[in-house]
Order: structure tokens, then sequence, then C-alpha cells
């Protein structure tokens, strides 16, 4: 593993097999009640550019189970919102904590961010990718489906942050992904270079959700103007009609087919109301292993290695 989780495309499928373990067995003590203070004495910053539910909690808590402590700092109120430059609050965090998690708009941001600090930065969404929710999003399928090799992902809607992590995450793990676009909201260039650098069987870019939901074992999808683009938001619901997981769809996939969701979810937009509830159960468990998922990350990058 390498110091920072900045993006999937900087793991190996080794990496992401070992965290996918490490969270397995990480779940498994907690929900034994074996204690799993492996972090104690260590201090996590959770820095906010964005609004967040599901990664703060599950960052706060998931250190706290590991016997640590987290921190919240937000974007507004820290130095950051008055300008200070993000490589010298990287700088002054190196000296105070042990790891920095950051969500925000740049994903240069957080890569200056790790290269000016000794300690492990991990990314917690940027518009370009969301690494941890995918992480999570993995290990769910893989629980309810016993492997991931072989399987279909399926992606309908916008090329956004969680696209361009599904795309990454789907391929490296020996899935086949077919994603759905509209024309004008692809995923991004770097993600369909790699995408493409499989053998062509495995990855489709396709306009239709029709054609790419045939035979998929998991449909996934997101909002269709995520956080920063709420002045697009009526522009991108004309775009995006059509580009909804409902039960037509779900119809052309196999059966006993997934469904995932990041969450928030907007029904009657990229989900029917029918079909979130459907799969609600696997939708929670998804939002659940964000806790197993990242306890695993932290673990790998910040426990004492010595030990
Ligand atoms: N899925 C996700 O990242 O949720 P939050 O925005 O609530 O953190
Ligand atoms: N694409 C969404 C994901 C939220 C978890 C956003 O960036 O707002």
């Amino acid at each position: 593993m390498q110091k920072d989780l900045l993006k999937l495309l900087d793991l190996t499928p080794e990496d992401i097999t070992l965290i996918l373990n490490t969270a397995d067995q990480l779940k498994y003590e907690q929900k034994h009640h074996i204690h799993t203070d492996y972090l104690k004495g260590k201090t996590l910053a959770m820095i906010f550019e964005k609004n967040s539910t599901r990664t703060r909690v599950s960052f706060e808590a998931g250190m706290f189970q590991l016997g640590g402590h987290a921190l919240f700092l937000s974007g507004k109120e820290s130095q950051i919102g008055r300008g200070e430059p993000v490589s010298d609050t990287a700088r002054v965090l190196n000296r105070y904590c042990d790891g920095i998690m950051i969500r925000t708009f740049g994903q240069e941001e957080v890569e200056e961010l790790a290269r000016n600090t000794d300690i492990p930065v991990i990314n917690g969404l940027t518009d370009f990718c969301h690494p941890c929710q995918v992480l999570a999003d993995l290990l769910t399928i893989r629980e309810h489906k016993a492997a991931l090799e072989g399987l279909k992902m399926c992606y309908i809607g916008d090329g956004n942050n969680m696209a361009n992590s599904l795309i990454v995450g789907g391929l490296k793990t020996g899935m086949e992904v077919s994603v759905a676009c509209p024309e004008g909201y692809d995923p991004d260039p770097r993600v369909l270079e790699f995408a493409r650098s499989n053998p062509a069987h495995r990855f489709s870019l396709v306009r239709t959700p029709q054609e790419a939901a045939v035979d998929a074992d998991v449909v996934l999808t997101d909002v269709w103007a995520s956080m920063g683009q709420e002045e697009e938001r009526a522009v991108r619901k004309k775009v995006f009609a059509g580009y909804q997981v409902n039960d037509e769809l779900l119809a052309l996939a196999h059966p006993g087919c997934m469904v995932q969701h990041c969450l928030p979810a907007h029904r009657g937009e990229e989900i029917t109301a029918e079909v979130f509830e459907a799969h609600a159960d696997e939708i929670f468990d998804e939002a659940e292993n964000r806790l197993h998922a990242q306890k695993a990350v932290m673990y790998l990058l910040m426990r004492d290695q010595d030990v």
C-alpha cells in the first residue's frame, strides 16, 4: 500500500483485496465485541469543504472503535475558508495528527495535501472520485454475491465521482463494467483511458440505460446533480430524464440483481421509490460498510508498522 488513499487508480488489485479482507476481519471483530484498539492514541483530522452525513459519522465512529480520536474541521470555520494555503494547513496538521481525511472539490487539493505531509491522507470525496464509498460498495457486493470476479456491474447516470471510482474499482476487481451516461456527461478521460486499456469486452460506455443493464448482477446509480452543481439542477433534470433505475430497467438485468446507491437518494429522479424500498437492505448494508471499509483503510495506513 502507498502512504495515502487518494484515488482507486493508485491501488493495485491486491491492495483492494487486502482492504476488503481487512474490512471483513474488522467487521467480524466489531460484531463479536472483540476489542479493536489498533489505533490507540492516534488522531485523525477530518476536513470537510462539502456537506456529509455518512462519511463524517463513519470515520468518526470508526476511529473511536479503533481506539483513536477523530476531529472535525469545517472548511468554512477553519482558516482554510479564509484562504490559508492547503499546503500550510497540511504541514501544521502533520505535526499534530496521525492522518487526514479530506472532502473537497478539486482532486489536486487532496494530492497537494498528500505531497506536503508524511502522515496518510484519505480522500473522503472530491469532484473526481469517491474511493471510500466504492470500497464499501465492493465489500457489500462481495458479501452478497460471494465473489466479485466475473460479475457484471452496471452504472446508470452522471459520469461523476461515483462513476469514476466504480469503473476503476469494478475493473480492478475483475468485474465487467457497463456505464450509461448522456452525451456530454461522460466519466473522466483518465478513467476512460484506464477502462479502455482493459480487454474490450470488459468495459462499455453506452447512451441508453437499457443497453447497459442487460444481464447485470448489480446496478448502481447516483444523483443527477452532485454537490457543487446545485445551479445546474434544472438543466440536469431534463438531460437525465430516463436515466432512472426502475422496475422496467431491472427486468433486463440478471435475476437476483442487486441495487446499490451511495446515498443521499432522490426518489423519482435517479431511482424510483419502489426500487429503493425493494433493495433497501442492500443499500443500507452498503451504507454500513462505509464504517468497516474505512476502518480497514485507517488500520492499514495509520497503524504502527513495527508491531
Ligand atoms: N455517500 C456519502 O458519501 O454520504 P455523505 O455525503 O453523507 O457522506
Ligand atoms: N456524486 C455525489 C455523491 C455524494 C455522496 C456528490 O458528489 O454529491
